[in-house]
């Protein structure tokens, strides 16, 4: 059974094993948490996703999958870089929501990785309402069968840390 924290807080300072990335498909930069991940991990993150792009992941990383990186000069041993869904008020997306959950734990199996730090993934640019992002959020980890220990929400203001401690 995964431990389940909340933290209010900026996830490029958790000394976990994986940061997990809300990311966008080209894995090649951005704002949000993406800049603050490339800016506080150093180039050595980016050079990584090039490589990825030239190798597996020609056409980039669809939306609700997740690919790990090193994470350069973070604390976190790797990054864990997933794409959430962009808000569709008229469309469900909530399974790929759900997705990048459960394949970034995936991911950390395949890693090794004992703890886990996510962000509010698609709650900033992709705009999708923060108590419904929470609820799939925390509901995917806890339904996930993985043997990560710990996963960490660190959210980044008051709303998002009480939109999620909630559920
Ligand atoms: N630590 C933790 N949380 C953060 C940080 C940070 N340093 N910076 C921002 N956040 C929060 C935002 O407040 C929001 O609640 O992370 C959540 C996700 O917001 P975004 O980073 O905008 O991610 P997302 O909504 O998934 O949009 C992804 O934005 O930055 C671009 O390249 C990225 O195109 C992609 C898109």
């Amino acid at each position: 059974m995964v431990r389940i924290s909340f933290v209010q807080g900026d996830i490029t300072e958790q000394q976990v094993d994986a940061v997990v990335n809300a990311a966008n498909s080209s894995l090649l930069g951005g704002g949000g948490v993406d800049g603050a991940i490339h800016r506080q991990g150093g180039p050595e993150i980016l050079a990584a996703c090039r490589d990825l792009r030239a190798s597996r992941y020609g056409s980039g990383l669809p939306t609700g999958r997740a690919v790990a990186t090193t994470a350069g000069r973070l604390p976190a041993r790797w990054v864990i870089h997933t794409v959430g869904p962009v808000w569709q008020s008229h469309e469900d997306r909530s399974d790929l929501l759900a997705s990048c959950y459960r394949e970034s734990l995936r991911v950390a199996d395949e890693l090794g990785a004992h703890t886990v730090a996510f962000p509010a993934v698609s709650t900033g640019v992709y705009r999708w309402p923060m108590d419904d992002a929470a609820r799939i959020a925390v509901r995917a980890v806890r339904e996930a069968d993985t043997a990560v220990s710990e996963v960490r929400f660190v959210l980044f203001d008051d709303a998002a840390y009480e939109a999620f401690v909630a559920q």
